[in-house]
C-alpha cells in the first residue's frame, strides 16, 4: 500500500483517486483553490459536482497547506489545471521534495526569462527546481475514468523505471497505462490537441472534419518535431489518441463548431459559451505570439488561421 496524495480536486484529480484507491492505495486529496470542489470533498457524502457521483468512503479529503506537502507520501500527484501550475510550483520549490512527482495537466507556457515556450515538466525544473518528475496524458474524459469505462493512458519519463513504478501504483483492469521516454513529445502533443480539436470541430460536415483531422496531424507532426518531440508520440495515445476524444466531443470542438459556422470568437463565447473555459483557446493566446515569430506559416496554415480568428476575432477560414 502506497499513500498517494493528489493536488487538485477538479474532476480529473477526483476521477483519478478512483482507479488509485483500487488499487489498494492510501489516497488523500487536496484543493487549494476551489471553494466548490473544498465543499464536494469535505461533505460526508462526498458528491462531486462536477463528476456526478460519490466519491469512495476511503478517499481522504484534507485541507490545503505547506505542512501536508512535506508529509510522507510516495507520489505526489498535480491535477490542477494550467493557472495553478505557477502555484503550487512556489509552494513546492523550497522544499527539497524527492517524492516522484506526477503532472497530469495540460497545456505549454511561453516563458519570457527564456523567450522560449516551455512544457509543464520543464517549467516546474527550471522555474521551481523541482526534480523527479513524470507525466500522465492521453485520451481521458473525467467522467468516463470516474464511471470505470475502459481508459488508456501514457505515462512519459526518461527513465522508463520510473514511470513503470508509478504505472503498477495507479492503472487498474480499466486504468491501462502505457509508457514513453518522449517527455517533450508527449506534453506538446497533449497540449495542442487542444487547438486541433478545435480546428477539426468547425468541419461542417463529416467528410470536411475529416479533412481537417488529416491536416491537423501533419501540423501537429511539423510543431512536435519543432519542439524535438518524436514522431511516434503523434500516432500514440497523447496525439491522435487525445485528439480524437477532443475533437469528438468537448469544449474546444464546440467552439470550433461555431466558428465554422461563420461565428466570430466573441459572438460564439458570448451567445452559446459565456462560462465555459476553453482551453485551446487560452494555449493560443499564451504560445501564438512566439510561434507567429519562430514557426513558417505556411507550415501550419491551419493553426495561423485559428490564430487569426481567435486574436483577431476575423472569421475562420478553413473549410
Ligand atoms: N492527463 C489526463 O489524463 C487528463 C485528463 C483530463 C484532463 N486533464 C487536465 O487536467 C487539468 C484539470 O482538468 P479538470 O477537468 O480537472 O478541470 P477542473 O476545472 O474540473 O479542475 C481544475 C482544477 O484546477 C484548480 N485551479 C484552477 N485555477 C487555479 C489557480 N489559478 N490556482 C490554483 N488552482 C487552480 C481548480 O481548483 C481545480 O482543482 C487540465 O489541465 C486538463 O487538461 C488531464
Amino acid at each position: 500500500m502506497k499513500n498517494i496524495l493528489v493536488i487538485g480536486g477538479g474532476a480529473m484529480g477526483s476521477a483519478f483517486t478512483i482507479p488509485s484507491l483500487e488499487n489498494k492505495n492510501n489516497v488523500t486529496i487536496t484543493e487549494p483553490y476551489s471553494k466548490r470542489f473544498i465543499k464536494d470533498l469535505s461533505s460526508k457524502k462526498k458528491f462531486h459536482s462536477a463528476l456526478q457521483i460519490k466519491l469512495p468512503k476511503q478517499l481522504k479529503f484534507r485541507r490545503f497547506s505547506k505542512n501536508l506537502l512535506k508529509e510522507n507520501f510516495d507520489l505526489i500527484v498535480i491535477a490542477l489545471s494550467l493557472p495553478g501550475i505557477d502555484f503550487i510550483g512556489k509552494e513546492l520549490k523550497d522544499l527539497k521534495i524527492k517524492t516522484p512527482i506526477l503532472i497530469l495537466t495540460k497545456g505549454l507556457k511561453f516563458e519570457k526569462k527564456y523567450n522560449k515556450i516551455l512544457t509543464i515538466s520543464e517549467q516546474l525544473k527550471k522555474n521551481y527546481n523541482l526534480k523527479n518528475i513524470s507525466v500522465l496524458k492521453g485520451p481521458c474524459l473525467a467522467k468516463e475514468l470516474a464511471r470505470k469505462n475502459k481508459t488508456s493512458v501514457i505515462i512519459a519519463n526518461k527513465n522508463m523505471s520510473i514511470a513503470k513504478s508509478i504505472g503498477r501504483k495507479i492503472s487498474t483492469k480499466y486504468y491501462l497505462t502505457e509508457y514513453s521516454k518522449d517527455v517533450v513529445g508527449v506534453e506538446v502533443c497533449s497540449a495542442i490537441k487542444n487547438i486541433y480539436s478545435m480546428i477539426i470541430g468547425a468541419g461542417q460536415s463529416l467528410n470536411s472534419s475529416s479533412n481537417l483531422f488529416q491536416k491537423s496531424v501533419l501540423e501537429m507532426r511539423y510543431l512536435n518535431r519543432y519542439f524535438k518531440g518524436k514522431d511516434e508520440t503523434i500516432f500514440g495515445l497523447a496525439g491522435v489518441g487525445d485528439m480524437y476524444v477532443s475533437a469528438a466531443g468537448g469544449r474546444n470542438s464546440k467552439m470550433g463548431s461555431f466558428l465554422g459556422k461563420g461565428f466570430t470568437f466573441k459572438n460564439a463565447k458570448k451567445k452559446f459559451m459565456p462560462k465555459d473555459t476553453v482551453e485551446g483557446e487560452q494555449l493560443i493566446r499564451e504560445i501564438a505570439p512566439y510561434i507567429i515569430k519562430k514557426i513558417n506559416k505556411k507550415k501550419i496554415p491551419l493553426m495561423t488561421n485559428l490564430f487569426q480568428a481567435i486574436l483577431k476575432n476575423k472569421k475562420l477560414n478553413i473549410n
